[in-house]
């Protein structure tokens, strides 16, 4: 727990540096890096860039796989994931953009394209680091309550509190959210996944917070209770979210 939500990121963002420069990658086995979007991990991204800048990191050999995806927005629309992370990261890195994998909510077979994202992680055998946030009402990535400990990657179907949550980025507008999303599933951040840490700020995030930490384990009414089944999670969040 921080008492701000900047040094918060910055914790986080050194872990991410550290974690990376100690691995020694080789042409065929990179560091794979799973990363979502939000308001929570922009601070952590703003302070890669700087690091990345400076050279105190480099993302040659890096590989990284979204989270999530809205359904039916295209790379080009603002509000899409592939274009706040373009715009918030990729475009000021130096990672080579066949590194960079997003679900495209605008493939034709939806279920291949989740098939395919699936098989493309298993390939790489494991993800070293997922980043993630929670969702004010317990969600992580897009799986909503509901989702299953052994959800794979797939459409999913957002709840109302995540379109009235997300509708502050559409004008304020619900309307304007997309229903579906593609999504990495329960079992894909936490079978995968050599550590997954994960990035809570702000008060609104209190009550995601205690479920995630105090609440039953693996409680499908809030799915981020699912990350007490991994024995190698770090949540680094703000006094506002701790409730102090
Ligand atoms: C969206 C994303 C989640 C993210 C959540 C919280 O629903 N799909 O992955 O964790 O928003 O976002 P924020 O950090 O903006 O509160």
């Amino acid at each position: 727990t921080f008492s701000s939500a900047e040094d918060a990121s910055n914790y986080l963002a050194e872990h991410i540096i550290q974690k990376i420069n100690k691995f020694n990658p080789t042409a065929t086995k990179p560091f794979v890096l799973g990363l979502p979007t939000g308001s929570s991990p922009e601070g952590i991204y703003a302070k890669l860039i700087i690091a990345n800048k400076q050279g105190r990191i480099t993302f040659k050999n890096v590989v990284t796989f979204n989270m999530d995806e809205y359904l039916g927005l295209p790379p080009t629309n603002d509000q899409s994931y592939h274009y706040f992370m373009y715009n918030k990261f990729f475009n000021h890195i130096d990672i080579p953009r066949q590194n960079i994998n997003i679900l495209n909510g605008l493939a034709k077979d939806i279920e291949q394209e989740c098939k395919n994202y699936e098989a493309k992680i298993k390939r790489f055998g494991k993800i070293h680091l997922f980043l993630g946030g929670l969702g004010p009402e317990g969600h992580l990535a897009f799986n909503e309550a509901g989702s299953s400990r052994r959800s794979i990657t797939r459409k999913v179907t957002l709840v109302e509190s995540t379109i009235k949550a997300n509708s502050r980025f559409f004008d304020n507008d619900s309307s304007k959210v997309p229903r579906y999303a593609l999504s990495v599933g329960i079992s894909t951040i936490l079978d995968n996944s050599e550590e997954v840490a994960i990035i809570v700020l702000g008060e609104n995030k209190k009550f995601a917070l205690d479920k995630t930490i105090n609440g039953k384990k693996n409680d499908p009414r809030f799915p981020s209770s699912y990350l007490q089944d991994h024995d190698n999670v770090l949540i680094v969040c703000d006094n506002a979210a701790a409730g102090l």
